[in-house]
Protein backbone atom coordinates (compact mmCIF):
# COMPACT_ATOMS: atom_id res chain seq x y z
CA UNK A 1 0.00 0.00 0.00
CA UNK A 2 1.07 3.36 -0.64
CA UNK A 3 1.25 5.91 1.99
CA UNK A 4 1.52 9.06 0.77
CA UNK A 5 3.66 11.97 0.17
CA UNK A 6 4.84 13.94 2.67
CA UNK A 7 5.08 17.76 1.42
CA UNK A 8 8.01 19.68 3.15
CA UNK A 9 8.29 23.30 4.04
CA UNK A 10 9.80 25.13 1.49
CA UNK A 11 11.55 26.84 4.17
CA UNK A 12 13.38 23.75 4.97
CA UNK A 13 14.40 22.86 1.07
CA UNK A 14 15.86 26.52 0.74
CA UNK A 15 17.65 25.85 3.94
CA UNK A 16 19.54 22.89 2.59
CA UNK A 17 20.11 24.46 -1.22
CA UNK A 18 21.96 26.80 0.61
CA UNK A 19 23.67 24.21 2.72
CA UNK A 20 24.98 22.41 -0.18
CA UNK A 21 25.95 25.77 -1.95
CA UNK A 22 28.33 26.99 1.12
CA UNK A 23 29.89 23.23 0.66
CA UNK A 24 30.16 23.48 -3.54
CA UNK A 25 30.42 26.94 -3.78
CA UNK A 26 28.00 26.73 -6.75
CA UNK A 27 24.49 26.13 -7.10
CA UNK A 28 23.68 22.53 -7.29
CA UNK A 29 20.54 20.14 -7.81
CA UNK A 30 19.81 18.38 -4.77
CA UNK A 31 21.04 14.45 -4.60
CA UNK A 32 18.06 12.39 -4.70
CA UNK A 33 18.66 8.95 -2.55
CA UNK A 34 15.84 6.00 -2.96
CA UNK A 35 15.43 4.22 0.45
CA UNK A 36 13.21 1.49 0.09
CA UNK A 37 11.67 -0.10 3.17
CA UNK A 38 10.41 -3.98 3.06
CA UNK A 39 7.98 -4.55 6.14
CA UNK A 40 7.63 -8.29 4.69
CA UNK A 41 10.93 -8.80 5.72
CA UNK A 42 11.79 -9.28 9.26
CA UNK A 43 14.86 -9.86 11.15
CA UNK A 44 15.95 -9.80 14.97
CA UNK A 45 13.33 -9.03 17.82
CA UNK A 46 14.27 -4.95 19.65
CA UNK A 47 15.53 -5.57 23.54
CA UNK A 48 16.25 -1.98 23.34
CA UNK A 49 19.07 0.77 24.26
CA UNK A 50 20.94 1.26 27.58
CA UNK A 51 24.09 2.42 30.19
CA UNK A 52 25.66 1.35 33.14
CA UNK A 53 26.51 2.97 36.36
CA UNK A 54 28.54 0.19 37.63
CA UNK A 55 31.53 1.17 40.37
CA UNK A 56 29.56 3.53 42.39
CA UNK A 57 28.73 5.89 39.23
CA UNK A 58 25.15 5.33 40.37
CA UNK A 59 26.40 7.26 44.13
CA UNK A 60 28.23 9.83 42.08
CA UNK A 61 24.59 10.19 40.13
CA UNK A 62 23.26 10.43 43.62
CA UNK A 63 25.30 13.01 44.71
CA UNK A 64 28.17 11.67 46.33
CA UNK A 65 30.51 14.25 44.45
CA UNK A 66 28.05 17.19 44.84
CA UNK A 67 25.61 16.93 42.38
CA UNK A 68 22.33 18.45 43.78
CA UNK A 69 18.82 16.48 43.33
CA UNK A 70 17.85 18.62 40.95
CA UNK A 71 20.74 18.11 38.33
CA UNK A 72 20.57 14.37 39.48
CA UNK A 73 17.19 14.77 38.41
CA UNK A 74 18.21 16.15 35.43
CA UNK A 75 20.57 13.34 34.62
CA UNK A 76 17.63 10.91 34.91
CA UNK A 77 15.76 12.55 32.55
CA UNK A 78 18.38 12.73 30.29
CA UNK A 79 18.98 9.32 30.47
CA UNK A 80 15.69 7.38 30.99
CA UNK A 81 12.89 10.14 29.92
CA UNK A 82 10.27 9.37 26.63
CA UNK A 83 10.38 13.42 26.40
CA UNK A 84 13.47 14.76 27.26
CA UNK A 85 15.42 12.26 26.65
CA UNK A 86 17.28 9.25 25.40
CA UNK A 87 14.01 6.60 26.65
CA UNK A 88 17.04 4.10 27.34
CA UNK A 89 15.42 0.44 28.53
CA UNK A 90 17.89 -1.27 29.71
CA UNK A 91 19.76 -0.71 33.01
CA UNK A 92 23.37 -3.07 33.48
CA UNK A 93 24.41 -2.69 36.98
CA UNK A 94 27.15 -4.30 38.54
CA UNK A 95 27.38 -7.38 41.22
CA UNK A 96 30.28 -6.42 43.84
CA UNK A 97 32.99 -8.98 44.67
CA UNK A 98 35.22 -6.31 46.57
CA UNK A 99 35.71 -6.53 50.34
CA UNK A 100 34.88 -2.96 50.80
CA UNK A 101 33.64 0.34 49.04
CA UNK A 102 36.87 1.97 49.10
CA UNK A 103 37.47 4.01 45.87
CA UNK A 104 35.51 3.15 43.58
CA UNK A 105 35.22 -0.68 44.43
CA UNK A 106 31.56 -2.91 44.39
CA UNK A 107 31.23 -4.25 47.67
CA UNK A 108 30.25 -7.98 47.40
CA UNK A 109 27.13 -9.70 49.70
CA UNK A 110 29.63 -11.82 51.39
CA UNK A 111 32.78 -10.37 51.76
CA UNK A 112 34.23 -12.73 54.21
CA UNK A 113 35.34 -16.37 53.32
CA UNK A 114 33.65 -18.87 55.18
CA UNK A 115 36.37 -21.01 55.52
CA UNK A 116 35.47 -23.27 52.17
CA UNK A 117 32.72 -23.96 49.57
CA UNK A 118 30.37 -25.93 51.59
CA UNK A 119 30.59 -23.54 54.85
CA UNK A 120 27.41 -21.57 55.23
CA UNK A 121 27.92 -18.22 53.20
CA UNK A 122 28.24 -15.20 55.17
CA UNK A 123 25.58 -13.05 53.09
CA UNK A 124 25.01 -9.47 54.24
CA UNK A 125 23.02 -6.51 52.73
CA UNK A 126 23.32 -3.00 52.80
CA UNK A 127 20.36 -2.22 51.07
CA UNK A 128 21.90 0.17 49.06
CA UNK A 129 24.44 -1.83 46.33
CA UNK A 130 26.24 1.58 46.02
CA UNK A 131 23.54 3.28 45.16
CA UNK A 132 22.56 1.00 42.44
CA UNK A 133 19.08 0.27 44.03
CA UNK A 134 17.92 3.97 43.76
CA UNK A 135 19.18 4.07 40.62
CA UNK A 136 17.33 1.20 39.38
CA UNK A 137 14.04 1.98 41.41
CA UNK A 138 13.99 5.49 39.58
CA UNK A 139 15.09 3.85 35.97
CA UNK A 140 12.28 1.71 36.41
CA UNK A 141 9.57 4.35 36.90
CA UNK A 142 10.78 5.85 33.74
CA UNK A 143 9.99 2.54 32.14
CA UNK A 144 13.44 1.35 31.98
CA UNK A 145 12.37 -2.30 30.76
CA UNK A 146 14.95 -4.85 31.98
CA UNK A 147 17.61 -4.57 34.30
CA UNK A 148 21.03 -6.67 34.16
CA UNK A 149 23.28 -7.89 36.98
CA UNK A 150 26.42 -8.89 36.06
CA UNK A 151 29.26 -9.83 38.06
CA UNK A 152 33.12 -8.34 37.14
CA UNK A 153 34.06 -11.33 39.63
CA UNK A 154 33.26 -13.72 41.94
CA UNK A 155 34.42 -12.89 45.68
CA UNK A 156 38.39 -13.33 45.90
CA UNK A 157 38.13 -16.83 47.77
CA UNK A 158 36.17 -18.37 45.16
CA UNK A 159 38.88 -18.04 42.44
CA UNK A 160 42.55 -19.26 41.71
CA UNK A 161 43.83 -16.88 42.60
CA UNK A 162 42.35 -15.81 46.02
CA UNK A 163 41.35 -12.16 45.20
CA UNK A 164 38.74 -10.49 43.05
CA UNK A 165 41.21 -8.49 41.29
CA UNK A 166 43.83 -9.60 38.95
CA UNK A 167 42.30 -12.21 37.10
CA UNK A 168 42.21 -15.43 38.28
CA UNK A 169 39.00 -18.38 37.56
CA UNK A 170 36.29 -19.84 39.12
CA UNK A 171 37.68 -22.40 41.83
CA UNK A 172 36.40 -25.85 39.94
CA UNK A 173 36.14 -24.90 36.44
CA UNK A 174 37.68 -27.03 34.11
CA UNK A 175 41.50 -26.97 34.33
CA UNK A 176 41.61 -25.44 37.81
CA UNK A 177 42.68 -27.21 40.87
CA UNK A 178 42.50 -25.00 44.24
CA UNK A 179 43.72 -26.40 47.23
CA UNK A 180 40.37 -24.50 48.53
CA UNK A 181 38.30 -27.04 46.90
CA UNK A 182 35.46 -26.34 43.95
CA UNK A 183 33.28 -23.36 44.61
CA UNK A 184 31.32 -23.94 41.31
CA UNK A 185 27.69 -23.96 43.22
CA UNK A 186 28.80 -21.86 45.72
CA UNK A 187 29.12 -19.01 43.10
CA UNK A 188 25.67 -20.30 41.32
CA UNK A 189 24.77 -19.81 45.16
CA UNK A 190 26.16 -16.45 45.84
CA UNK A 191 24.29 -15.34 42.27
CA UNK A 192 20.84 -16.61 43.27
CA UNK A 193 21.47 -14.67 46.71
CA UNK A 194 21.90 -11.36 44.80
CA UNK A 195 18.92 -11.81 43.15
CA UNK A 196 17.18 -12.75 45.91
CA UNK A 197 17.70 -9.78 48.11
CA UNK A 198 16.79 -7.57 45.09
CA UNK A 199 13.27 -9.14 44.90
CA UNK A 200 12.71 -9.71 48.68
CA UNK A 201 14.25 -6.35 50.46
CA UNK A 202 13.77 -3.77 47.61
CA UNK A 203 10.94 -5.55 45.24
CA UNK A 204 13.01 -5.15 42.54
CA UNK A 205 13.00 -8.17 39.94
CA UNK A 206 16.37 -8.24 37.76
CA UNK A 207 15.36 -9.51 34.65
CA UNK A 208 18.79 -10.61 33.37
CA UNK A 209 21.86 -12.16 35.12
CA UNK A 210 25.47 -12.51 33.83
CA UNK A 211 28.72 -13.47 35.84
CA UNK A 212 31.63 -12.42 33.76
CA UNK A 213 32.48 -9.61 32.31
CA UNK A 214 35.71 -9.35 29.74
CA UNK A 215 37.20 -12.77 30.61
CA UNK A 216 39.86 -12.68 28.07
CA UNK A 217 41.52 -9.68 30.40
CA UNK A 218 43.29 -9.98 33.56
CA UNK A 219 43.12 -6.07 35.12
CA UNK A 220 43.90 -4.78 38.39
CA UNK A 221 40.13 -3.75 39.19
CA UNK A 222 37.91 -6.84 39.39
CA UNK A 223 38.17 -9.04 36.78
CA UNK A 224 38.20 -12.63 35.82
CA UNK A 225 39.50 -14.85 33.20
CA UNK A 226 37.35 -17.55 31.79
CA UNK A 227 37.45 -19.72 28.26
CA UNK A 228 34.37 -20.45 26.81
CA UNK A 229 34.93 -23.99 27.83
CA UNK A 230 34.66 -22.88 31.55
CA UNK A 231 32.02 -20.35 31.03
CA UNK A 232 30.09 -23.48 29.54
CA UNK A 233 31.06 -25.84 32.60
CA UNK A 234 29.99 -22.93 35.08
CA UNK A 235 26.43 -22.62 33.16
CA UNK A 236 25.60 -25.80 33.42
CA UNK A 237 25.87 -25.45 37.28
CA UNK A 238 23.99 -22.05 37.29
CA UNK A 239 21.27 -22.44 35.55
CA UNK A 240 19.49 -25.22 36.89
CA UNK A 241 20.05 -23.11 40.47
CA UNK A 242 18.34 -20.40 38.91
CA UNK A 243 15.30 -22.88 38.43
CA UNK A 244 15.35 -24.91 41.60
CA UNK A 245 15.70 -21.71 43.65
CA UNK A 246 12.24 -20.09 41.82
CA UNK A 247 14.19 -17.28 39.68
CA UNK A 248 13.66 -19.94 36.43
CA UNK A 249 12.45 -16.93 34.85
CA UNK A 250 15.34 -14.72 34.67
CA UNK A 251 17.46 -14.67 31.68
CA UNK A 252 21.13 -15.93 31.64
CA UNK A 253 23.42 -13.65 29.79
CA UNK A 254 26.98 -14.74 28.83
CA UNK A 255 30.11 -13.91 28.18
CA UNK A 256 30.67 -9.87 27.81
CA UNK A 257 34.28 -10.68 25.40
CA UNK A 258 36.08 -6.95 25.15
CA UNK A 259 35.60 -7.31 21.69
CA UNK A 260 33.41 -9.16 18.86
CA UNK A 261 36.34 -11.71 17.70
CA UNK A 262 37.06 -12.33 21.31
CA UNK A 263 33.31 -12.85 21.45
CA UNK A 264 33.31 -15.24 18.38
CA UNK A 265 36.11 -17.66 19.99
CA UNK A 266 34.46 -17.66 23.62
CA UNK A 267 31.43 -18.87 22.25
CA UNK A 268 32.44 -21.78 19.81
CA UNK A 269 34.15 -22.84 22.93
CA UNK A 270 30.87 -22.85 24.38
CA UNK A 271 29.24 -24.98 22.05
CA UNK A 272 31.31 -27.29 22.67
CA UNK A 273 29.98 -27.72 26.25
CA UNK A 274 27.14 -30.17 26.45
CA UNK A 275 23.70 -28.18 27.06
CA UNK A 276 25.38 -24.82 27.43
CA UNK A 277 24.50 -22.71 24.89
CA UNK A 278 20.63 -23.97 25.50
CA UNK A 279 21.52 -21.92 28.86
CA UNK A 280 21.55 -18.75 27.80
CA UNK A 281 18.53 -16.01 26.58
CA UNK A 282 21.61 -13.53 25.33
CA UNK A 283 25.18 -13.59 24.14
CA UNK A 284 27.09 -10.84 24.74
CA UNK A 285 30.11 -9.28 23.68
CA UNK A 286 31.64 -5.98 23.99
CA UNK A 287 32.42 -3.55 21.19
CA UNK A 288 36.10 -2.15 22.07
CA UNK A 289 38.97 -4.44 20.82
CA UNK A 290 36.88 -5.24 17.49
CA UNK A 291 33.17 -3.84 16.45
CA UNK A 292 30.27 -5.79 16.31
CA UNK A 293 30.49 -6.29 12.01
CA UNK A 294 29.33 -9.84 11.68
CA UNK A 295 26.89 -11.92 13.07
CA UNK A 296 27.40 -14.25 15.65
CA UNK A 297 26.71 -18.52 14.37
CA UNK A 298 24.06 -19.58 17.22
CA UNK A 299 20.81 -20.73 18.24
CA UNK A 300 20.51 -17.84 21.16
CA UNK A 301 17.73 -15.85 20.60
CA UNK A 302 19.71 -12.74 21.44
CA UNK A 303 22.57 -10.91 20.85
CA UNK A 304 23.53 -7.66 23.07
CA UNK A 305 26.41 -5.37 22.67
CA UNK A 306 26.75 -4.48 26.46
CA UNK A 307 29.88 -2.35 26.80
CA UNK A 308 31.68 -0.12 24.69
CA UNK A 309 32.73 3.47 24.46
CA UNK A 310 35.80 5.73 23.09
CA UNK A 311 38.28 5.36 26.08
CA UNK A 312 40.84 8.14 24.48
CA UNK A 313 40.32 11.80 24.07
CA UNK A 314 39.44 14.42 25.80
CA UNK A 315 35.31 15.03 26.31
CA UNK A 316 33.68 15.90 23.69
CA UNK A 317 30.06 17.14 23.33
CA UNK A 318 30.34 17.48 18.85
CA UNK A 319 27.96 15.77 17.05
CA UNK A 320 30.21 15.95 14.11
CA UNK A 321 33.95 17.21 15.27
CA UNK A 322 35.60 16.02 12.02
CA UNK A 323 36.39 11.97 13.34
CA UNK A 324 37.68 13.35 16.60
CA UNK A 325 37.09 10.65 19.23
CA UNK A 326 33.35 10.41 20.85
CA UNK A 327 31.49 12.70 18.24
CA UNK A 328 28.00 11.51 18.02
CA UNK A 329 27.63 10.65 14.78
CA UNK A 330 30.10 7.97 14.57
CA UNK A 331 28.33 6.23 17.42
CA UNK A 332 25.10 6.84 15.29
CA UNK A 333 26.95 4.57 12.56
CA UNK A 334 28.67 2.48 15.13
CA UNK A 335 25.56 2.00 17.17
CA UNK A 336 23.38 1.03 13.41
CA UNK A 337 25.74 -0.82 11.85
CA UNK A 338 25.70 -2.98 14.65
CA UNK A 339 21.46 -3.49 14.94
CA UNK A 340 21.90 -4.37 10.59
CA UNK A 341 25.19 -6.15 10.44
CA UNK A 342 25.21 -8.15 13.75
CA UNK A 343 22.05 -8.71 14.50
CA UNK A 344 22.18 -7.43 17.87
CA UNK A 345 18.91 -6.84 20.01
CA UNK A 346 20.12 -4.58 22.88
CA UNK A 347 22.86 -1.79 22.21
CA UNK A 348 24.40 -0.25 25.65
CA UNK A 349 27.21 2.54 25.97
CA UNK A 350 29.53 2.02 28.93
CA UNK A 351 28.43 4.67 31.32
CA UNK A 352 25.59 6.74 31.15
CA UNK A 353 26.56 9.50 33.84
CA UNK A 354 29.93 9.98 35.70
CA UNK A 355 32.94 12.47 36.24
CA UNK A 356 35.43 11.88 33.53
CA UNK A 357 37.89 13.33 31.03
CA UNK A 358 37.03 11.25 28.83
CA UNK A 359 34.22 9.85 26.53
CA UNK A 360 33.17 7.24 28.48
CA UNK A 361 29.99 8.54 29.78
CA UNK A 362 27.02 10.00 27.59
CA UNK A 363 26.44 12.84 30.21
CA UNK A 364 29.27 14.39 32.77
CA UNK A 365 29.34 15.76 35.94
CA UNK A 366 31.38 18.34 37.13
CA UNK A 367 30.16 19.04 40.90
CA UNK A 368 27.22 20.31 39.95
CA UNK A 369 27.04 20.71 36.63
CA UNK A 370 25.88 18.03 34.23
CA UNK A 371 27.25 18.56 29.95
CA UNK A 372 25.10 16.14 27.93
CA UNK A 373 27.29 14.75 24.42
CA UNK A 374 25.65 14.57 21.15
CA UNK A 375 26.43 10.69 21.73
CA UNK A 376 23.26 10.75 23.82
CA UNK A 377 21.40 12.34 21.04
CA UNK A 378 22.69 9.32 18.63
CA UNK A 379 21.62 6.84 20.86
CA UNK A 380 17.94 8.64 21.34
CA UNK A 381 17.43 8.79 17.48
CA UNK A 382 17.50 4.94 17.81
CA UNK A 383 16.23 4.35 21.75
CA UNK A 384 13.44 6.89 21.55
CA UNK A 385 11.21 5.40 18.63
CA UNK A 386 12.72 1.85 18.92
CA UNK A 387 11.20 0.25 22.00
CA UNK A 388 11.50 -3.40 23.05
CA UNK A 389 9.57 -5.69 21.05
CA UNK A 390 10.07 -3.77 17.88
CA UNK A 391 11.36 -5.94 14.70
CA UNK A 392 14.16 -4.77 12.38
CA UNK A 393 12.96 -4.90 8.93
CA UNK A 394 14.85 -4.93 5.72
CA UNK A 395 16.00 -1.34 4.53
CA UNK A 396 18.31 0.00 1.64
CA UNK A 397 19.41 3.21 0.49
CA UNK A 398 20.77 3.76 -3.25
CA UNK A 399 23.63 6.00 -1.90
CA UNK A 400 26.23 4.72 -0.37
CA UNK A 401 26.81 7.52 2.25
CA UNK A 402 23.38 7.47 3.21
CA UNK A 403 23.18 4.44 5.49
CA UNK A 404 19.81 3.74 6.45
CA UNK A 405 17.69 1.14 9.25
CA UNK A 406 14.26 0.31 9.93
CA UNK A 407 11.88 -1.52 12.59
CA UNK A 408 8.51 -2.07 12.86
CA UNK A 409 6.80 -0.91 16.29
CA UNK A 410 4.25 -3.63 18.24
CA UNK A 411 1.68 -1.66 17.45
CA UNK A 412 2.40 -1.51 13.94
CA UNK A 413 3.97 1.53 13.14
CA UNK A 414 7.66 2.07 11.58
CA UNK A 415 10.78 4.11 12.35
CA UNK A 416 13.28 4.83 9.74
CA UNK A 417 16.59 5.85 10.70
CA UNK A 418 18.60 8.02 7.84
CA UNK A 419 22.03 8.98 8.64
CA UNK A 420 23.57 11.15 5.94
CA UNK A 421 27.38 10.96 6.12
CA UNK A 422 27.62 13.13 3.07
CA UNK A 423 28.47 16.84 3.18
CA UNK A 424 25.40 18.36 1.48
CA UNK A 425 21.45 17.61 2.36
CA UNK A 426 19.95 14.92 -0.13
CA UNK A 427 16.01 14.48 -0.53
CA UNK A 428 14.84 10.75 0.16
CA UNK A 429 12.61 9.17 -1.79
CA UNK A 430 11.36 6.09 0.44
CA UNK A 431 9.10 3.37 -0.63
CA UNK A 432 7.61 1.15 1.81
CA UNK A 433 6.72 -2.59 0.79
CA UNK A 434 5.12 -5.74 2.29
CA UNK A 435 2.15 -4.89 4.18
CA UNK A 436 0.62 -1.73 5.32
CA UNK A 437 1.68 1.15 6.17
CA UNK A 438 0.10 2.74 8.95
CA UNK A 439 -0.82 5.80 6.74
CA UNK A 440 -1.25 9.47 8.73
CA UNK A 441 1.19 11.60 10.14
CA UNK A 442 4.93 11.12 9.76
CA UNK A 443 7.31 12.71 12.28
CA UNK A 444 10.93 13.75 12.06
CA UNK A 445 13.48 13.71 14.20
CA UNK A 446 16.58 15.75 13.49
CA UNK A 447 20.60 15.46 15.03
CA UNK A 448 23.35 17.69 13.83
CA UNK A 449 25.63 20.12 15.09
CA UNK A 450 22.30 22.40 15.57
CA UNK A 451 20.01 20.18 16.89
CA UNK A 452 19.55 17.60 19.44
CA UNK A 453 16.65 15.17 17.92
CA UNK A 454 14.40 18.36 16.97
CA UNK A 455 11.08 17.01 15.89
CA UNK A 456 10.05 18.52 12.48
CA UNK A 457 6.59 17.82 13.34
CA UNK A 458 2.76 16.67 12.53
CA UNK A 459 3.88 17.03 9.03
CA UNK A 460 0.79 16.65 7.01
CA UNK A 461 0.01 14.27 4.65
CA UNK A 462 -1.46 14.89 1.38
CA UNK A 463 -1.98 13.07 -1.60
CA UNK A 464 -1.20 9.21 -2.45
CA UNK A 465 2.38 8.92 -3.51
CA UNK A 466 3.41 8.05 -6.91
CA UNK A 467 5.95 6.94 -9.13
CA UNK A 468 6.82 3.99 -6.49
CA UNK A 469 7.79 6.76 -3.65
CA UNK A 470 5.35 6.57 -0.09
CA UNK A 471 6.95 9.85 1.64
CA UNK A 472 9.83 11.76 0.97
CA UNK A 473 12.20 13.99 3.36
CA UNK A 474 14.92 16.70 3.06
CA UNK A 475 17.65 14.89 5.13
CA UNK A 476 20.47 17.45 5.67
CA UNK A 477 24.68 16.89 4.97
CA UNK A 478 26.24 15.27 8.26
CA UNK A 479 22.89 14.63 9.77
CA UNK A 480 21.00 12.00 11.16
CA UNK A 481 17.08 11.63 10.64
CA UNK A 482 14.17 9.10 12.33
CA UNK A 483 11.46 9.03 10.67
CA UNK A 484 8.59 7.78 13.06
CA UNK A 485 5.06 6.90 11.04
C1 LIG B 1 21.58 29.98 -7.26
O1 LIG B 1 20.21 29.82 -6.91
C2 LIG B 1 19.65 30.97 -6.30
C3 LIG B 1 18.25 30.59 -5.79
O2 LIG B 1 17.54 29.94 -6.82
C4 LIG B 1 19.65 32.13 -7.30
O3 LIG B 1 19.14 33.28 -6.69
C5 LIG B 1 21.09 32.39 -7.74
O4 LIG B 1 21.10 33.37 -8.75
C6 LIG B 1 21.74 31.12 -8.26
N1 LIG B 1 23.17 31.35 -8.49
C7 LIG B 1 23.80 30.89 -9.55
C8 LIG B 1 25.29 31.18 -9.60
O5 LIG B 1 23.23 30.26 -10.43
C1 LIG C 1 44.15 -8.37 46.25
O1 LIG C 1 45.07 -7.66 45.43
C2 LIG C 1 45.25 -6.31 45.80
C3 LIG C 1 46.20 -5.68 44.79
O2 LIG C 1 45.65 -5.74 43.52
C4 LIG C 1 45.80 -6.21 47.21
O3 LIG C 1 45.90 -4.87 47.59
C5 LIG C 1 44.89 -6.97 48.15
O4 LIG C 1 45.46 -7.00 49.44
C6 LIG C 1 44.65 -8.38 47.67
N1 LIG C 1 43.67 -9.02 48.51
C7 LIG C 1 43.85 -10.22 49.02
C8 LIG C 1 42.72 -10.76 49.83
O5 LIG C 1 44.86 -10.84 48.83
C1 LIG D 1 47.41 -10.90 36.26
O1 LIG D 1 48.30 -9.82 36.17
C2 LIG D 1 49.05 -9.62 37.36
C3 LIG D 1 49.80 -8.33 37.22
O2 LIG D 1 50.50 -8.29 36.00
C4 LIG D 1 49.97 -10.82 37.57
O3 LIG D 1 50.71 -10.65 38.76
C5 LIG D 1 49.10 -12.07 37.70
O4 LIG D 1 49.89 -13.21 37.78
C6 LIG D 1 48.16 -12.20 36.52
N1 LIG D 1 47.21 -13.24 36.83
C7 LIG D 1 47.12 -14.34 36.14
C8 LIG D 1 46.10 -15.32 36.64
O5 LIG D 1 47.77 -14.57 35.16
C1 LIG E 1 32.01 -30.29 49.58
O1 LIG E 1 30.96 -31.24 49.49
C2 LIG E 1 31.08 -32.12 48.39
C3 LIG E 1 29.82 -32.96 48.31
O2 LIG E 1 29.44 -33.42 49.57
C4 LIG E 1 32.33 -32.96 48.55
O3 LIG E 1 32.47 -33.82 47.45
C5 LIG E 1 33.52 -32.01 48.61
O4 LIG E 1 34.70 -32.76 48.87
C6 LIG E 1 33.36 -30.98 49.70
N1 LIG E 1 34.41 -30.00 49.54
C7 LIG E 1 35.13 -29.56 50.54
C8 LIG E 1 36.23 -28.61 50.21
O5 LIG E 1 34.95 -29.93 51.69
C1 LIG F 1 34.60 21.93 41.76
O1 LIG F 1 34.65 22.22 43.14
C2 LIG F 1 35.95 22.21 43.67
C3 LIG F 1 35.86 22.35 45.18
O2 LIG F 1 34.94 23.36 45.52
C4 LIG F 1 36.76 23.33 43.02
O3 LIG F 1 38.06 23.33 43.51
C5 LIG F 1 36.79 23.09 41.52
O4 LIG F 1 37.42 24.15 40.86
C6 LIG F 1 35.38 22.93 40.96
N1 LIG F 1 35.47 22.50 39.58
C7 LIG F 1 34.81 23.09 38.60
C8 LIG F 1 35.00 22.48 37.25
O5 LIG F 1 34.08 24.03 38.79
C1 LIG G 1 22.65 20.56 21.92
O1 LIG G 1 23.40 20.09 23.00
C2 LIG G 1 24.65 20.74 23.13
C3 LIG G 1 25.43 20.04 24.22
O2 LIG G 1 24.70 19.99 25.42
C4 LIG G 1 24.45 22.20 23.42
O3 LIG G 1 25.69 22.85 23.51
C5 LIG G 1 23.62 22.81 22.30
O4 LIG G 1 23.31 24.12 22.64
C6 LIG G 1 22.35 22.04 22.07
N1 LIG G 1 21.74 22.54 20.86
C7 LIG G 1 20.47 22.80 20.75
C8 LIG G 1 20.01 23.31 19.44
O5 LIG G 1 19.69 22.61 21.69
C1 LIG H 1 -1.06 15.67 11.67
O1 LIG H 1 -0.36 16.61 12.43
C2 LIG H 1 -0.93 17.90 12.43
C3 LIG H 1 0.00 18.85 13.15
O2 LIG H 1 0.39 18.32 14.38
C4 LIG H 1 -2.32 17.84 13.03
O3 LIG H 1 -2.91 19.09 12.96
C5 LIG H 1 -3.14 16.81 12.28
O4 LIG H 1 -4.38 16.65 12.91
C6 LIG H 1 -2.45 15.47 12.22
N1 LIG H 1 -3.18 14.56 11.34
C7 LIG H 1 -3.41 13.30 11.67
C8 LIG H 1 -4.11 12.49 10.64
O5 LIG H 1 -3.05 12.79 12.72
Amino acid sequence: MRLSTLIWSSFLQTCLASHAQRHIGKNVSIPTVKITVDKGTHFQVIDGFGVSEAFQRSAQMHGKAGLSPSSQRKALDFLFSDEVGAGFTILRNGIGSSTSYTLDFMKSIAPTDPGGPNSTANYEWDGDDGSQVWLTKEALKYGVQYVYADAWSAPGYMKSNGNDTNGGSICGVIGTSCTSGDWRQAYANYLVQYLRFYKEKEGIAITHLGFLNEPDLNQTYASMQSSGFQAGDFLTILAPTLKSSGFGDVKLVCCEATGWNDGEDILAELQSIPGAEETLSVYSSHGYSSNPALPFKTSISRIWQTEWADLNGRWNVAWDNLGKEGEGISWANKIQQGLTLSSISGFLYWIGAETTTVNSALIRFSNDTISVSARLWAFAQFSRFVKPGAVRVKAESSVGYVRVSAFETVGGGLVLNVINNGHVGVKADVEVLGGKGKGGNVTSWLTNNGNNLTMGGGFSVTSGGSGGVDFNGMVPGRSMMSFVL
